[in-house]
């Protein structure tokens, strides 16, 4: 591998020098435990930036977290959180609220086999909490969706060298990042696998795909601009730079290799023909996300309006995961993937890397 890569003028781009990576590859983070330390370190050890999805871990968690990811690489990487906890009503539910809600998964967890669970003191972590940890434990990089931080949240990043990377699906969400001084912007355009991060306006009046929203974004904004959804190969990071970002964040590659958390049935259905069939509902969490089709999909979009809100729906759904995974039931859990699954090609994050760096670094198209 080259030593730095260097773009088309010769000089390494910003957002190369401001995370402090070889390459503009960025490994996209995966909440709900779909991360690894593993493929974070690897990815960072080879030149892209690994990232962490850790919204749904405990603050002395994600202290944790941040020591052994350091202990694995002595590259910089990112932790990611969810800068929104909640949507309204999704703190906390009336006991009758609850009894309805079970109404809806009750046929599910009995053909599953699995007990009716308690009412929870908590449905998910709170944001406020988690980010004390993590301003503790001082990730190299601190990547968010869903919102912006404080002003003084930000400057305790500063304060501390953490660089801050935030999410945009549109112009505006762009515009109040740079605004508030964030370092590196993703744009995510609709093709994008997991969660629509949207924070401005609905995620379904924010369905701008890549192409548009790198160009947008970044006519617009002073922060170095990364693109993220549908890209799998060197040849769709070289796309977004020619289009005007300075990286490419990659997600459903990097979940598909075998050192992401994803089950072996979730990385199968991944490299086969149903990955042809994405689809974006609010049936797995109560927000916008992308996966493949399956009879959850197809069964709860339609009840959507019937269902609780994030983060309480993802937590019903969540008390029935481990045992549809045990049974092998992939119709009742989520199979999250970008729209660019059906190009995938390669089963390790090392293969996966050495071959964007060799298009990258070479002059080849792919
Ligand atoms: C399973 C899954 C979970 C994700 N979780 C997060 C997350 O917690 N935080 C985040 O910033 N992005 C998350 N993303 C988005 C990815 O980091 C990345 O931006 C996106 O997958 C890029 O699009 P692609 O899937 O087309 O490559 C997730 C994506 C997937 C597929």
């Amino acid at each position: 591998m080259s030593e730095t890569w260097s773009g088309k003028q010769g000089s390494p781009t910003e957002a190369v020098r401001r995370l402090g990576v070889r390459y503009p590859i960025v490994q996209g983070p995966f909440g709900g435990g779909l991360s690894s330390t593993r493929l974070a370190a690897t990815v960072s050890d080879l030149g892209g930036l690994g990232s962490y999805g850790a919204y749904s871990l405990t603050p002395d968690q994600i202290v944790s977290l941040t020591k052994e990811l350091r202990t694995l690489t002595s590259k910089p990487f990112a932790v990611n959180l969810w800068v929104s906890d909640h949507d309204p009503g999704g703190r906390d539910m009336s006991p009758e609220d609850f009894e309805r809600a079970w109404a809806l998964f009750e046929p599910f967890y009995r053909e599953l086999g699995v007990p009716k669970p308690e009412r929870p003191q908590r449905y998910s972590q709170r944001f406020d909490e988690q980010v004390e940890a993590l301003l503790e434990a001082r990730p190299p990089v601190f990547s968010f969706v869903f919102g912006v931080p404080s002003a003084t949240l930000l400057a305790e990043c500063r304060k501390r060298g953490i660089v801050t990377v935030g999410a945009a699906t549109s112009i505006a969400e762009a515009q109040a990042l740079d605004g508030a001084g964030v370092d590196l912007i993703v744009a995510t355009g609709f093709e994008a696998g997991g969660h629509r991060p949207s924070f401005l306006a609905r995620a379904e009046d924010s369905l701008m795909g890549t192409f548009a929203l790198t160009q947008l974004v970044a006519d617009r904004v002073k922060a170095p601009v990364i693109s993220a959804g549908g890209i799998a190969d060197a040849r769709g990071i070289r796309a977004a730079l020619t289009l005007g970002a300075q990286a490419g964040q990659l997600g459903t590659a990097f979940l598909a290799c075998e050192e992401s958390g994803a089950t072996p049935e979730h990385r199968a259905a991944l490299f086969s023909d149903k990955s042809h069939h994405t689809a974006l509902t609010r049936a797995f969490s109560g927000r916008l996300a992308r996966g493949l089709r399956n009879r959850w999909s197809e069964e709860m979009g339609p009840r959507v309006p019937e269902l609780p809100p994030f983060p309480i729906q993802s937590w019903f759904l969540g008390q029935l995961r481990p045992a549809a995974i045990k049974a092998g039931r992939t119709d009742l859990i989520s199979l999250w993937s970008g729209q660019i699954a059906p190009n995938l090609k390669h089963r390790t994050a090392k293969e996966l890397m050495e071959s964007l760096v060799r298009g990258l670094t070479q002059d080849a198209v792919r």
